[in-house]
């Protein structure tokens, strides 16, 4: 084959619109997926029983299950017992469709799944005698949580949040099955229209290296700064 990559420059704008879908869509994802991480660890945590069982179903059955199938059912099999996301025009026609805002969601809570062990993860990696040194000096467990244990959790959850942005970022990928224009639906736009396969992935391919190394970096910065408050 003689390739030519030449004739990729005419379709730079789609990919920087496939580019600008794929970072809202896996940034988004972390934002939701974070706030939902948090509320099932704290379920986790809760002393009523029914709360652990049903925030453990959650993470259990989310990471038990494939990301496309789970997106499947959100948008194929949960209309059919009448649970739909509506579309929202006003949002335009890649971010206001049906498809993209039940995306965010199937994705989100995945990710909030994965996020919620992060966070276990994170405080337990606290030692015990750091809630018992806090309870001795007079405080309560909400105060030894708060001054205590959550600030040196931060530092081993922050890398791992940047790794769920980066993953995230790669799994994305996904939704371009349903329709979604991300980076990897654009290579096959440009494949339809120009005939080119070659090309095309190997840009898409570049341009996920480049967003995950781009994030890779800014964390690395970011634990360079957090560790100077050792
Ligand atoms: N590809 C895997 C799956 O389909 C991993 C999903 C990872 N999700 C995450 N939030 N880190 O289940």
């Amino acid at each position: 084959i003689n390739l030519d990559f030449g004739k990729m420059v005419k379709w730079i704008p789609t990919f920087i619109d496939g580019m600008i879908v794929t970072i809202t869509l896996s940034l988004l994802t972390v934002v939701f997926g974070t706030i939902l991480g948090l509320v099932a660890v704290m379920l986790k945590q809760s002393s009523k029983k029914i709360l652990n069982i049903l925030a453990n179903i959650y993470t259990k059955v989310i990471r038990g299950t494939p990301l496309l199938v789970q997106l499947y059912i959100w948008l194929y099999a949960f209309p059919l017992i009448g649970i739909t996301l509506p579309a929202i025009p006003s949002l335009g026609d890649t971010f206001g469709t049906r498809e993209f805002l039940t995306a965010i969601v199937a994705l989100a809570i995945n990710s909030g799944a994965y996020i919620c062990e992060l966070l276990r993860g994170g405080l337990e990696a606290i030692d015990k005698g750091q809630m018992e040194a806090g309870r001795s000096l007079g405080l309560s467990k909400k105060q030894t949580m708060r001054y205590i244990i959550i600030p040196q959790a931060i530092r081993v959850i922050l890398p791992g949040l940047g790794n769920e942005f980066v993953a995230m970022i790669k799994e994305s990928s996904i939704v371009s099955v349903v329709g979604i224009f991300d980076v990897m639906y654009t290579s096959n736009i440009v494949k339809a229209a120009t005939y080119s396969i070659f090309e095309p992935l190997i840009i898409v391919a570049f341009i996920y290296f480049i967003l995950t190394s781009i994030l890779t970096d800014l964390m690395g910065k970011l634990e360079k700064k957090l560790s100077v408050y050792d």
